[in-house]
């Protein structure tokens, strides 16, 4: 079965053909990036008008670079939530569109689950269910239960910021550009990840599973105000306690769950997962019988359009003879997983 996947949740206008929820035939993907390092964040404006500009021929090199036609395309998946909603207006239109014309099933796909969905490209082995989650990016910052396909618990969530927000706001406040997690990253390596003590919000029992970035980011900003004018060094530092201090939140609460649910498989998913210094650090604290799985290929860490025609398709293999009416699907900016 081929699905087509259609993206436009923030600043990536991405289409995607995806065979059986794993087989990637094509993913095309055309950002907005540049145009929103130069207001230091995404525009929602600007956002929706390059969506415009870019989803038809997105769409078009979706199709030709698989070599199908409309005649292969079984159903369309379309991000519908949670997003920026002129942007997602967009690709939301566009599918119900084509949906209509060429008398296709049309699939809303929760931006989440597209995420989760990275992890199940290219997978060869049946998944060990229940496999838990940490799905963490600009938007969202979340532990998920999947109990089966299409099948979550959010169990913890975040009481503020999403990680990837707290660094998308901690590299404005060392001049180092947007996107904040690659640079951060990437100016962190020539920093000393103790040579600030930043807090670590652990939080009480009730919301053991739970996050909040907010206290780091203030101690963060205190550090900066304080050294009014820091040396490259200083950022370097800066930017190494600041990650160091998020992966190790991530890592503790994610590892915490995955004992407290007797689950065999972790996965990271969104676009901090790209984050290699997580990744290290959570396999290093894993206990041996537990396996973790991130994405193999970085572009599916980020915004795109093959994890949502993945998740379109456990969707429409577990609800098969839902009538899936284009009427039906609404555009929301915060939805929650479950
Ligand atoms: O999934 P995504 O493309 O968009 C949303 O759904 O929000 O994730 C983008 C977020 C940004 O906040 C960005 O700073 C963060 O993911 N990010 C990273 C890395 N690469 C992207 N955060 C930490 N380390 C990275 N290497
Ligand atoms: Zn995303």
């Amino acid at each position: 079965m081929l699905i087509l996947g259609i993206e436009t949740s923030c600043d990536e206008t991405a289409a995607s053909i995806v065979r059986n929820g794993t087989e990637v035939l094509s993913n095309v993907i055309a950002s907005s990036l540049d145009l929103h390092r130069q207001t230091g964040g995404v525009v929602p404006e600007v956002a929706a008008r390059e969506h415009l500009r870019q989803i038809s021929p997105v769409i078009d090199r979706a199709l030709s670079d698989a070599s199908a036609t409309w005649l292969d395309v079984d159903v369309i998946a379309v991000t519908h939530a949670p997003g920026l909603v002129a942007a997602l207006l967009v690709g939301v239109n566009t599918a119900q569109t084509l949906a209509y014309i060429h008398q296709k099933p049309l699939i809303p796909v929760h931006h989440v689950s597209g995420h989760i969905y990275a992890n199940f490209i290219d997978r060869k082995e049946d998944p060990r269910f229940p496999i838990l989650i940490l799905t963490v990016s600009g938007g969202h910052n979340e532990l998920v239960l999947m109990k089966g396909h299409h099948d979550f618990e959010v169990i913890g969530e975040t009481l503020d910021d999403a990680a990837g927000e707290a660094f998308d706001k901690v590299a404005r406040m060392l001049n180092l550009g947007f996107p904040g997690g690659p640079v951060i990253a990437k100016t962190a390596i020539e920093g000393r990840p103790d040579a600030y003590a930043f807090p670590r919000a652990q939080l009480d029992k009730d919301n053991r599973f739970n996050f909040s970035f907010s206290g780091l980011k203030s101690a963060v900003l205190r550090e900066v105000k304080l050294l009014e004018e820091p040396s490259e060094k200083q950022i370097a530092d800066l930017a190494a306690g600041f990650q160091m201090a998020v992966v190790d939140v991530l890592s503790d609460k994610l590892i915490a769950a995955a004992e407290a649910h007797d689950v065999s498989e972790i996965h990271l998913a969104g676009g901090v997962s790209a984050n290699l210094l997580l990744r290290e650090v959570t396999r290093q604290k894993l206990p041996e019988n537990i396996s973790l799985i991130y994405p193999k290929n970085l572009i599916y860490c980020t915004d795109n359009a093959a994890m949502i025609a993945a998740s379109g398709y456990f969707l429409f293999q577990r609800h098969p003879n839902t009538d899936w009416d284009w009427k039906d699907v609404i555009v929301q900016a915060s939805s929650r997983l479950t």
